[in-house]
């Protein structure tokens, strides 16, 4: 009778969920020609980045009902060949168990013997009592890649001693042991930190180290760690949140960063060797998850915004984009470089300009997506506009030595420390509301949305000149979802 009951109640939840949802795709203006972005409805962190059976897999934080909030985390999920022509997946994973009934929260991806492994936070939370919630890790397993079956035993990891802010697994195998790194908030929500975990078969976990923590003065949360090697060194990614803004530094709401340094296997212990460096100056990157593809290459992807922005895109039914796939490197200096995957060539058009461009020079964009790639002299200025009813600009201040991206509106201005190692280079994306510039060999990135109206033109600035402009129309790889 209980079963029947039970059946009853999910087929009828199911109707109501695959039902529920009025939220529709209202406008395309902003919708993404080549970014990932949620069919409808909300979207913020990256999950379960992986490559399974010849395809790559994303999942991400996903809100079906509404483009208004983030609601209770699902995991939306979307696969592809390329990185670029990306395919809406059925919703993988959920809010349907005890233990993640208000949240199934981010986390990654594992793949053995042909298999997938999903490793989430379910939580649950308890409105007006301390602790006000709980953060259980918990396992889910695909065969196929489309159909996602929670594992019956979860949750895998309860860390009683560690609730109430314990999240985001991240995890891999190395010899015949799994690690998992989470994230954790120590004294009642005042310092952040990354703990380490290992397994011997996935689904009983034992904490092995504390692999960094918060002097007082860097968060009062870790979120989304990561922690991988990489050009003979380690690297621990993670967000922070609570960082207070110094000079040009964590201007943003949370931060996204990383401390290279060195791990030993056998202690488990991770000797930091720099400081905290910001992996992205623009105003809208967070979350970042990783994974090592087939070629050996860690790529990274972001959420592309940030927390308690405006979001002029929730008009139109849809909120939220991830970032494009960059590779990531490790330079003699311990700083990570970021360089866009090999496979953008896939949508590279036509050639809009090429040639030397003066002060005044424009280049009127096809569908409101390009490639602009800019060369010019080390000791001069240089600045471009990206200009629609709104103007954005770009600008190199070569006596300060300082790169700036100023987007108008309140809170314009992103600024960091750049100089070229030869000549000015700049490698600039756009796509319907979003840029991406990297500077150099991808030594400084920015990543911000913008909200143009009508056709984006790009415009040399006043004395500034390109000894080299070129700009490729980049062709539409997403489809846009039925209006
Ligand atoms: C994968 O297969 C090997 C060999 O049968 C086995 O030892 C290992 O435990 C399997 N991995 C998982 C995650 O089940
Ligand atoms: C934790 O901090 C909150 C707000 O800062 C406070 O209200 C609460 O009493 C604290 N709880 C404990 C156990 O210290
Ligand atoms: C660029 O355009 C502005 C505004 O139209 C004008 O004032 C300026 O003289 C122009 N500069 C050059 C170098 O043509
Ligand atoms: C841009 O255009 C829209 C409508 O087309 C208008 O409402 C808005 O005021 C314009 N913004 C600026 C800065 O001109």
């Amino acid at each position: 009778m209980l079963a029947i009951v039970t059946k009853f109640l999910l087929i009828a939840l199911c109707f109501y969920r695959c039902s529920a949802s009025n939220v529709k795709l209202s406008s395309a203006r902003y919708y993404p020609r080549y970014h990932l972005a949620p069919p409808y409805g909300w979207m913020n962190d990256p999950n379960g980045f992986c490559e399974f059976k010849n395809e790559y897999h994303l999942f991400y934080q996903y809100n079906p009902e509404s483009a208004e909030e983030p609601g209770i985390a699902h995991w939306g999920h979307a696969k592809s060949s390329d990185l670029f022509h990306w395919e809406h997946m059925p919703i993988a994973l959920y809010p349907d168990q005890s233990f993640d009934k208000t949240g199934v929260f981010s986390g990654s991806a594992l793949i053995e013997n042909n298999t997938m492994y999903l490793f989430y936070t379910g939580n649950v939370n308890f409105p007006n009592q301390y602790p006000e919630r709980e953060q259980r890790q918990a396992m889910a397993i695909s065969t196929d890649g489309v159909h996602i079956q929670k594992y019956e035993g979860n949750p895998i990891l309860k860390g009683d001693d560690r609730q109430p802010h314990i999240r985001d697994p991240k995890v891999w195998k190395h010899g015949h042991t799994y690690y998992m790194v989470l994230g954790n908030s120590l004294n009642n929500h005042t310092v952040g930190r990354v703990l380490l975990y290992t397994s011997k078969d996935l689904t009983s976990w034992t904490e092995a180290s504390i692999l960094g923590e918060s002097d007082g003065s860097m968060g009062y949360m870790w979120e989304c760690p990561d922690f991988f090697e990489l050009g003979g060194k380690w690297v621990l990614l993670f967000s922070p949140q609570g960082l207070e803004p110094r000079g040009d530094k964590y201007k943003n709401l949370y931060q996204t960063g990383y401390i290279v340094g060195d791990f030993d296997y056998k202690s488990n212990l991770f000797t930091p060797l720099t400081e905290f460096v910001e992996l992205d100056h623009g105003h809208d990157f967070y979350a970042t998850q990783t994974l090592l593809d087939h070629r050996g290459k860690r790529v990274v992807v972001a959420w592309f915004d940030m927390w308690e922005n405006e979001y002029p895109e929730q008009k139109d039914g849809f909120t939220g984009q991830i970032t494009l796939p960059r590779y990531l490197y490790l330079t003699r200096d311990n700083r990570l470089i970021q360089k866009p995957v090999r496979q953008i060539s896939n949508i590279r058009g036509k050639k809009l300009y090429s040639g030397k461009a003066k002060a005044n020079n424009t280049v009127k964009l096809d569908d409101n997506a390009a490639e602009i790639r800019v060369v010019s002299a080390k000791l001069r200025n240089f600045e471009l506009l990206i200009e629609s009813n709104n103007t954005v600009s770009i600008s190199y201040d070569y006596r300060k030595g300082k790169v700036t991206l100023d987007r108008g509106g309140e809170d314009a201005i992103r600024r960091t420390n750049w100089r070229p190692s030869g000549k000015l280079y700049w490698q600039i994306f756009i796509d319907a509301s979003s840029i991406e510039v990297f500077c150099g060999d991808g030594e400084i990135t920015f990543s911000s949305r913008f909200f143009p109206t009508g056709i984006v033109t790009i415009r040399v600035g006043e004395d500034s000149q390109a000894d080299d402009l070129t700009v490729f129309q980049l062709k539409r790889s997403v489809v846009v979802p039925e209006q």
